[in-house]
């Protein structure tokens, strides 16, 4: 696994070498662990490079190793960063492609380190619900400081090389032969002392208030991921990297690992890291895969519409360097779109020049705002996203099949309108599929790709493509009223509005789901999305029934519970956020802090008088619950319609379009782990209680599957039978 190999010039090459990414099993430790043992008594050889194979450092320890305990991470490593720490012959890491988390420990512990222009470094164990417990934290911020470090451990990002370079992370970015330059280096430095390179014998370099930055840090993150554990314990070993000798900062690093490792959150990120790797092998029933499709290459794009998701959806695009044009329906709303668009790419060059990129804006795919149509018929992919609103679709897309060129790909954005509906107004409906993006569409990792009745499996891929060109992560979907992702979003909405209407505040209702770790509660988030935007999918879908005044609006529709308030707001144009009022004020409109409204919640109670709604003390555990239990049957139920074609491809939808806590694995992984008869016993709970809301129904496939014996999430589509895959 480690190929030691000898040159004449008295430098050791130390090759890692475990396909695709020299991940750091059990197995190529020992053999590095080997090797080196063999270079040091080796007196021919006068200095060590330690280098990986396929283009790649390492992307650190080997994830499929993990939860199982004789494999457990930590000490192997650890000895063997000190190992080459320790050795008396200079020792230089040759980082090409990526040397992450214990890759990156790996390098730290050697005398030199030199990098490729294109090569990132980080620690992203954070993601993984765990800390660099193989002395990252420790000697990171004795090379670049206690602030910096505090920064890359807790957020997991990927540094670029010439950052690491700024930083002091590596001491060379070079162009050429990472490793022909790092034997060079290597062959320099023989017989030098060495004394200064290793990092475990040099004081934290830390400012005078580096106990404060760690405790707002520690306010910051609690705030930001809560109930998140690892980003915790990455403080606090920096901490101890503060307070503590070296000696003693590892067993407290070990310590935090120890406790993080013994926790679910871990199995939860790991779960979650190799769900999205599985998303991304896309299958149809028919056979055709990722394997055998071929993506086209997308060269120039169009957006149609610039409003809320439009202008995030150019800037995304741009950011991937893609040229766009932005059309818009007139001047007043070119003008409109023309100046969000811009600050929206000013504060991505911003970003960029703080990282150090130089002349940021050329980096930006150009964007050109037109009103005219005739200006997409050369572009590769045209993404629509006007109202929602089939009619005007339909107008887009026939104009849309006249102009562009046969090979354009056609994509909407709608939130749930059916895709083939849309398609058939097209002379190419094979060329038609649904690019779901997810507010704010330039930030947002999730990209659902809808697949209709007659969209290739080009069309399917070059979208997956997409995706990952605009660093986002497709999950491909099948066509059905809301599709995936809104599916149980609405569930999940529906009875946020209800427990409301029971007399809960929503600010309590906020506060519980988010205390939960969801990053936004629901009443938030449908202010950020816009309550029209809400209206109109409602509207659309015919899911509200024929609309009544304010004296005589029903809490029935038939059968069912429906409540009207969505109406109600719209009706007084309080759309959310972008109106400055919704379920919350703003102090301006597009406002962020949403504050509590005494006119709602005077309304809300006339409101229950009028319709004789009982006010009912709901406990914050069946806010959870409710909320929580129909939002995860609506995804058994979209496994049962064969819309998603695993768990994992909910969980992944969830964890990155909708701020389900990572640590928690995402809604399926949830349920599995709270136990599906725990599930189906709380649903048929309230669903007793509640028979007027269908949403509470137990889904008969998670009947099913409590009756198999409450198998593992793995298993689950196996227990769908011939059931038919609606991909
Ligand atoms: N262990 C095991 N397998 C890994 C891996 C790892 N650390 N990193 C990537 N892989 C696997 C993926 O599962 C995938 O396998 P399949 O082809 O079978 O699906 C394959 O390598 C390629 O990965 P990607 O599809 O993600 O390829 P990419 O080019 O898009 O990204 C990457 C490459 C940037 C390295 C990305 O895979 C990544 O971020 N990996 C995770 C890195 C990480 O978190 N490292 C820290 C590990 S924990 C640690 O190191 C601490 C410790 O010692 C205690
Ligand atoms: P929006 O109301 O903010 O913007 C729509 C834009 O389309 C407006 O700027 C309007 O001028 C423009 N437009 C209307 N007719 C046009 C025409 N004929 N030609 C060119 N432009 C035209 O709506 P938003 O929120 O951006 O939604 C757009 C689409 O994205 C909808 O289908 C919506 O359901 C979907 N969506 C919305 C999300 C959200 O969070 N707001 C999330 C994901 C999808």
């Amino acid at each position: 696994m480690a190929a030691f190999r000898h040159i004449s010039d008295a430098v050791a090459v130390i090759t890692l070498s475990n396909p695709p990414v020299n991940a750091l099993s059990s197995a190529l430790l020992q053999a590095v662990h080997k090797a080196l043992g063999e270079a040091n008594e080796d007196s021919a050889v006068k200095a060590i490079v330690l280098c990986g194979d396929h283009g790649k450092f390492s992307a650190g320890a080997d994830i499929r190793e993990f939860g199982q305990p004789s494999k457990k991470r930590g000490p192997g490593l650890l000895l063997l960063c000190d190992l080459l720490e320790g050795s008396k012959k200079p020792v230089v890491a040759a980082i090409e492609g990526v040397a992450l988390g214990g890759g990156l420990e790996l390098a730290l512990g050697c005398h030199y380190r030199i990098a490729h222009v294109q090569a990132r470094v980080g620690f992203p164990e954070v993601n993984l619900g765990i800390l660099p417990a193989a002395s990252g934290t420790q000697r990171l911020p004795r090379l670049i400081g206690i602030s910096p470090a505090l920064s890359m451990i807790t957020t997991g990002k990927f540094v670029p090389a010439t950052e690491a370079l700024k930083l002091g992370i590596v001491d060379e970015v070079v162009n050429e032969n990472t490793v022909d330059k790092a034997i060079q280096l290597a062959k320099k430095v023989i017989d030098q002392p060495l004394g200064s390179r290793q990092l475990s014998t040099l004081p934290v370099q830390c400012p005078p208030n580096a106990e404060a930055l760690l405790d707002e840090a520690l306010v910051k993150v609690k705030k930001q991921f809560r109930g998140a554990l690892s980003p915790q314990a990455c403080i606090e070993a920096l901490r101890a990297a503060v307070r503590l000798p070296y000696s003693e900062g590892i067993k407290k690093e070990k310590e935090l690992f120890d406790f993080l490792y013994n926790t679910d959150q871990p199995r939860a990120q790991q779960y979650a890291f190799f769900a999205e790797r599985k998303v991304a092998k896309w299958t149809l029933p028919s056979g055709v895969s990722w394997k055998t499709a071929s993506p086209q290459p997308i060269r120039t794009a169009a957006v149609i519409g610039l409003g809320t998701m439009g202008r995030g959806i150019v800037t995304s695009l741009a950011k991937a360097q893609i040229p766009v044009i932005a059309l818009e329906q007139d001047e007043k709303q070119l003008d409109i779109g023309r100046k969000a668009v811009m600050s929206l790419l000013h504060r991505e060059i911003l970003k960029m020049e703080q990282l150090g990129q130089s002349a940021a804006a050329s980096q930006l795919g150009s964007v050109q705002f037109s009103l005219d149509y005739g200006e997409l018929r050369d572009v590769d992919i045209v993404i629509e996203a006007v109202f929602e609103n089939m009619a005007l679709k339909k107008e887009i897309f026939r104009r849309l099949s006249a102009v562009c060129k046969p090979e354009a790909f056609l994509c909407t954005n709608t939130s749930g309108l059916n895709i083939d509906e849309i398609a058939s107004v097209t002379d190419k409906p094979q060329m038609v599929i649904g690019t779901h993006f997810f507010l704010p569409a330039h930030t947002m990792k999730l990209l659902e790709v809808v697949h209709g009745r007659h969209t290739s499996s080009t069309s399917i891929y070059t979208a997956m493509h997409l995706a990952k060109t605009l660093g986002k992560i497709g999950v491909l979907v099948g066509n059905c009223p809301l599709f995936a992702g809104n599916r149980l979003i609405w569930q999940y909405m529906q009875q946020a509005i209800f427990l409301i209407e029971e007399g809960n505040k929503l600010e309590e209702i906020d506060q519980a789901l988010e205390d939960f770790g969801i990053g936004m509660g629901p009443f938030r988030m449908m202010d950020l999305v816009g309550l029209d935007v809400l209206w109109k999918i409602e509207t659309e879908l015919g899911l509200m029934g024929p609309t009544l005044s304010i004296e005589t609006l029903a809490c029935q529709r038939g059968s069912k519970r429906y409540s009207p308030l969505l109406d109600i707001l719209c009706k007084k144009k309080w759309f959310g956020r972008k109106s400055g009022q919704g379920w919350y004020k703003y102090e301006k409109s597009e406002g962020r802090n949403a504050m509590s409204d005494p006119w709602l919640h005077n309304f809300l109670s006339e409101y229950r008088g009028i319709h004789k709604l009982k006010t009912r003390f709901v406990s914050q555990d069946e806010v959870i619950d409710r909320c929580l239990y129909a939002l995860i049957n609506e995804g058994f139920k979209v496994l049962e319609d064969g819309i998603a074609s695993g768990p994992e491809d909910i969980d992944v939808i969830y964890n990155n379009g909708y701020g389900w806590p990572k640590h928690k694995g995402g809604p399926m992984y949830y349920a599995s782990l709270v136990g599906l008869p725990v599930v189906l016993s709380k649903l048929e709970k309230y669903y007793e209680t509640n028979p007027d809301i269908p949403g509470l129904k137990p889904s008969g496939f998670l009947k099913k599957l409590v009756a198999k014996g409450n198998p593992p999430l793995q298993e689950w589509q196996s227990y769908l039978g011939s059931q038919s895959s609606k991909l």
